[in-house]
């Protein structure tokens, strides 16, 4: 019994590397070693490149002509279903992976992220056209779905060997002579696109055939409606006080006006929106999954209604904690595509251990939800030029020459006096190591 505690101990990793955002990349992945994320053989990896070379790339696309990179960031605190995980992120723009990280804190602070996953269900259409009674052609083919799931089943014996397959049979009527088959199947950790766009042309003209009708387009759906993510979280009042708004009831409150806006005006929803997808998405570009696809479905799934709206709901909770909900479709993929040819999406997916498509959803759902209540946060308090602004002077002190420590003393002074010009960042760098050196410069 007491092996067995001192072996969960000796497992159990944290992802509150405190002070990690001010230290050089170098020292962060010696951090990673030393909090046992990584091995000492894989951290050098994480540097850079490595194994991504022209070769790959021109495996991958078409007309290659070069590499294109872009920051691999980790975002910290993250405690997803009682675990606590390291999240990747890959994205352009500045201060979302630090939201993430905040807004990750104040959710441990009220037990994590909770996070409920459908089937990994992935479905495709195939269009009928010329259907004589869409009525009759309807209940024939719902009549013969035990036999067309099977023929479904055979066209893929790999998917069915790793325990996905055909799972329902759907016909929608489009107009009085157009039908549409959606065919669901489960596709375990791959995203589906190939496994069912070949279901889709391989059933074609036998649906067609049964309804007398003629086949048309071939192709999943991207609205991934029975793939969906839901991810909750609380978060106490007392966790929401920023420095300079104490009220953690106004925080909240303020956070609920946020929402109550996005439920009322879809130019506010869209926005609102892009901060949940600020998270997901630089997962998904991390682990190399289509986040295009993605955005698609959530977009479609946000106007649902008929009404474009938040892909979250924040509420007041019964003892008063600020809670929170996001629920998408979330179509993610650990097998195939770059997960199988891309060195660094294998790198971020280990690093993140990340079991499985699901667990990849969890995550980018988990960020999602995350950087939404960052934003929100921001924009209900100080707004958010204020974190940017703290940002933009880390990179003019390390523009102005500052290293290690020193960044952050010398951007702490740009942002007090509100100016960041390069040259006032050399000023203060100057005289701050001249003081190091015990005032000879
Ligand atoms: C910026 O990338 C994202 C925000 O505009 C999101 C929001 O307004 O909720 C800050």
């Amino acid at each position: 019994m007491a092996d067995e505690r001192v072996k969960a101990l000796q497992v159990r990793r944290t992802s509150r590397l405190s002070g990690f955002y001010r230290q050089t990349p170098e020292r962060r992945r010696a951090r990673l070693v030393e909090a046992r994320w990584v091995t000492p053989d894989e951290v050098d990896a994480l540097a850079g490149l490595a194994g991504f070379d022209e070769a790959c790339a021109d495996a991958m696309v078409e007309n290659v002509i070069g590499l294109h990179g872009l920051p691999l960031g980790l975002a910290l605190n993250f405690l997803v279903d009682g675990v606590e995980r390291l999240v990747p992120m890959a994205v352009e723009e500045p201060s979302i992976i630090a939201a993430a990280s905040l807004a990750a804190r104040l959710c441990a602070e009220g037990g994590g992220f909770t996070v409920v996953t459908d089937p990994p269900i992935t479905t495709a259409q195939v269009q009928l056209l010329d259907v004589r009674s869409v009525a009759d052609a309807r209940a024939t083919l719902l009549s013969m779905a035990p036999v067309l799931l099977a023929e479904v089943d055979a066209l893929i014996p790999a998917m069915r060997a790793r325990g996905g397959g055909a799972r329902e049979l759907e016909v929608r009527v489009l107009d009085a002579t157009t039908l549409v088959v959606h065919l669901h199947v489960d596709t375990r950790d791959a995203m589906g696109a190939n496994c069912v766009n070949s279901v889709a042309e391989g059933m074609a003209s036998r649906l067609a055939e049964l309804t007398g009708a003629r086949a048309g387009l071939k192709i999943l759906t991207n609205l991934a409606d029975r793939r969906t993510v839901r991810v909750s979280a609380r978060v106490p009042v007392a966790a929401l006080v920023t420095e300079n708004f104490q009220d953690g009831v106004a925080v909240r409150d303020g956070i609920l006006e946020a929402q109550h806006f996005a439920e009322l005006d879809p130019y506010r929803a869209v926005t609102h929106n892009k901060g949940v997808m600020n998270g997901v998405d630089a997962v998904l570009v991390a682990c190399g999954n289509d986040w295009r696809a993605v955005e698609a479905g959530a977009h479609a799934w946000a106007a649902r209604s008929g009404v474009y709206r938040p892909l979250t709901a924040w509420r007041v909770g019964g003892d008063g904690a600020l809670e929170g909900e996001l629920w998408m479709p979330l179509a993610t993929s650990t097998a195939g595509g770059a997960a199988r040819t891309h060195p660094g999406v294998q790198r971020a997916l280990k690093l993140a251990r990340v079991s499985g498509a699901l667990d990849l959803a969890a995550l980018a759902g988990a960020a999602g939800l995350a950087t939404n209540l960052s934003a929100l946060r921001a924009l209900s308090t100080e707004g958010i030029q204020r974190g940017h602004m703290a940002l933009h002077a880390r990179r003019v002190a390390a523009e102005a020459g500052a290293s290690g420590d020193l960044i952050e003393i010398v951007a702490e002074r740009l942002s007090r006096e509100r100016v960041y010009r390069p040259e006032r960042a050399r000023e203060i760098l100057a005289a701050e190591v001249a003081q190091l050196r015990g005032g000879c410069p």
